[in-house]
């Protein structure tokens, strides 16, 4: 199986909760790859210096989380070139009308469709080289990354019909529980990285005053009952929270605030993550302090991958006609 996140941003809750976390687990059943995608960063204006620095933090707070370089395989994007290379000949087998049709381009080119970098349109076809490169079986990811994996195994399955069979056809891995984590500030909206409102969303980095102060300050619905329901989406949000941190059912919980009302649901909602948070903190910063091993640890996972990615690459050049002839 395969995944990736973006270096860039914050690293929330919305992350944990509706992808590194199902990741963990991953590593000791599948052969797994976790790819910080810093090429994908570049989709958009970029501070080179800061990029090495965040994809170094991203590196660091994903090992925190439980990720765990002997168990799977953890690498750069932009430190295996064949992803740059595959990209481009995804890139010339899909369609406009494909890539204009993504929800996600739609959303971060809007209003400036003729100015906005040509990356943030070929973005997918990045991401379908990712994943094929490794033939995964399975991608595990939020709900909001459902379209981009449709379109690699539309792109698989065009490449496999058209060249001859190279890659496997992915499956989207999506957990029903956690898979849309909504914005503090506004069930309507994901929690998300591009917000630039703190209140919407809890970082990993947060200090327990501010995580107290974000759920203090959370939108509720109206009434006073804690329980999950289609016209509660606030409060819903909040206990699927809660019930993925503390690994307690909803129902469970909603017995237990039961006419306790919001303000102390909140209160022990936020000791909740703050709990939950506490050692993936203590072990970022220890992490973070080492550059060097996190360096290392990054060289071993690139020549690993490069080793799969190469096999794959031979293949499709073989099959393309592209590449030193054989
Ligand atoms: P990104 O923040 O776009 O780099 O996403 C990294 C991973 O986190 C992807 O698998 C996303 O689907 C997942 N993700 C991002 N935001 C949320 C959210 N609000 N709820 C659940 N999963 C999310
Ligand atoms: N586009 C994904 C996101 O924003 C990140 C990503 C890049 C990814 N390549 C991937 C996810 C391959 C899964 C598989 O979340």
């Amino acid at each position: 199986m395969f995944s990736g996140i973006q270096p860039t941003g914050d690293f929330h809750l919305g992350n944990l909760l509706g992808a590194v976390d199902n990741w963990v687990p991953l590593q000791d059943t599948h052969d797994a790859y976790y790819c910080v995608v810093d090429l994908h960063a570049a989709t958009v204006p970029w501070d080179p210096a800061a990029l090495r620095r965040e994809v170094l933090s991203m590196t660091a707070l994903l090992i925190a989380c439980g990720l765990d370089p002997e168990r799977s395989i953890l690498f750069v994007q932009s430190h295996v070139p064949y992803h740059s290379e595959l990209c481009w000949i995804l890139t010339c087998i899909a369609r406009m009308g494909e890539l204009r049709r993504m929800v996600q381009f739609k959303e971060k080119s809007k209003g400036e469709s003729e100015s906005v970098g040509v990356g943030l349109l070929t973005y997918p076809a990045l991401q379908a080289a990712d994943v094929l490169l490794y033939r995964a079986h399975g991608v595990p990811i939020g709900e909001d990354q459902r379209q981009h994996i449709e379109l690699m195994r539309t792109l698989a399955g065009r490449f496999n019909q058209t060249f001859g069979p190279a890659f496997v056809v992915p499956e989207p891995w999506i957990r029903e529980e956690g898979a849309r984590i909504r914005a503090l500030d506004n069930p309507d909206e994901k929690m998300s990285k591009s917000t630039p409102r703190p209140a919407s969303k809890i970082l990993l980095t947060d200090s327990p005053t501010i995580i107290a102060k974000k759920i203090r300050s959370a939108v509720t619905d109206s009434g006073r009952e804690v329980r999950a329901a289609g016209d509660k989406p606030a409060i819903t949000n909040l206990l699927t929270i809660f019930s993925l941190v503390t690994k307690t059912p909803i129902p469970e919980l909603e017995e237990r605030y039961e006419g306790t009302g919001y303000a102390a649901f909140k209160v022990a909602l936020a000791d909740a993550v703050v709990d939950a948070l506490a050692p993936i903190q203590k072990r970022y910063e220890e992490l973070v302090s080492d550059r060097g091993e996190i360096e290392r640890t990054l060289a071993d996972g690139a020549s690993r991958a490069e080793a799969e990615a190469g096999a794959t690459m031979a293949d499709v050049r073989a099959k393309t006609g592209l590449g030193p002839p054989a």
